[in-house]
């Protein structure tokens, strides 16, 4: 029989477009998304607004339990300080807990919902109907997180973004408790010469097969 609450999970790298995509996808199926990152985010600046240490794990763990994933938004979370307070707090288990609770009783809800991540194929919903993983390479990331940056008026270096997007990659991937990789049964999708729109034409066809056949 099918399953009641259809749940998409879509990891990859940073500014992989995984993103952009997850958005794409659950206006078209009607679903609610989630952007896990901003969930670490959110604990990382309450920390930093607090004036506490990255490092105390009991602390992260209890600022992890008290984010409130209705108020979670983008623009107050996309400073860079906080990206890499966020990735230094995710690789403690204690944090990770806390925050994949919550995630799990997000994506359980129906019809169906959205999820983006590193780990959702993996831990959070392994049992999700469909599992994409979404990558570029390092240079196409970087050229994209750049003209972003600039396009909005700001002031970025390309090399710069470059060493940092695999900075991230190295700590995402390496760490013990669940680290960046793709789940054994998800869907590969490598956008580097993929605009958004055959990206999301892609990812479609994949999830409508998927779906289908559940
Ligand atoms: O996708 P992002 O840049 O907003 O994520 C910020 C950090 O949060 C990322 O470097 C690692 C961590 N993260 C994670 O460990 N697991 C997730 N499911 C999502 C994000």
């Amino acid at each position: 029989a099918p399953r009641a609450v259809r749940i998409i999970a879509l990891d990859g790298p940073a500014a992989s477009g995984k993103g952009t995509l997850a958005r794409r996808i659950a206006s078209h199926y009607g679903y609610r998304h989630l952007d896990t990152g901003l969930t670490y985010r959110a604990a990382a600046k309450a920390l930093l607004d607090a004036g506490q240490p990255l490092d105390d794990e009991a602390l992260a763990a209890r600022m992890a339990g008290d984010v409130d994933f209705e108020g979670l938004d983008r623009s107050t979370l996309s400073a860079h300080a906080i990206g890499e307070a966020a990735s230094r707090i995710a690789v403690m288990p204690a944090v990770r807990r806390a925050l994949v609770a919550a995630q799990r009783r997000f994506a359980e809800e129906p019809p169906g919902s959205v999820l983006d991540g590193r780990d959702i194929g993996t831990v959070v919903c392994p049992g999700a109907s469909v599992k994409l993983f979404v990558t570029a390479s390092p240079e196409t990331r970087a050229k994209r997180r750049f003209e972003e940056i600039v396009g909005k008026g700001g002031d970025a270096r390309y090399e710069a973004i470059l060493d940092d997007l695999k900075e991230r990659d190295a700590r995402d991937m390496g760490r013990t408790d669940s680290p960046l990789r793709p789940a054994d049964d998800a869907h590969l999708l490598d956008t580097s010469e993929m605009g958004i729109e055959s990206a999301f034409q892609a990812a479609r066809d994949l999830i409508d097969r998927a779906l289908a056949a559940a």
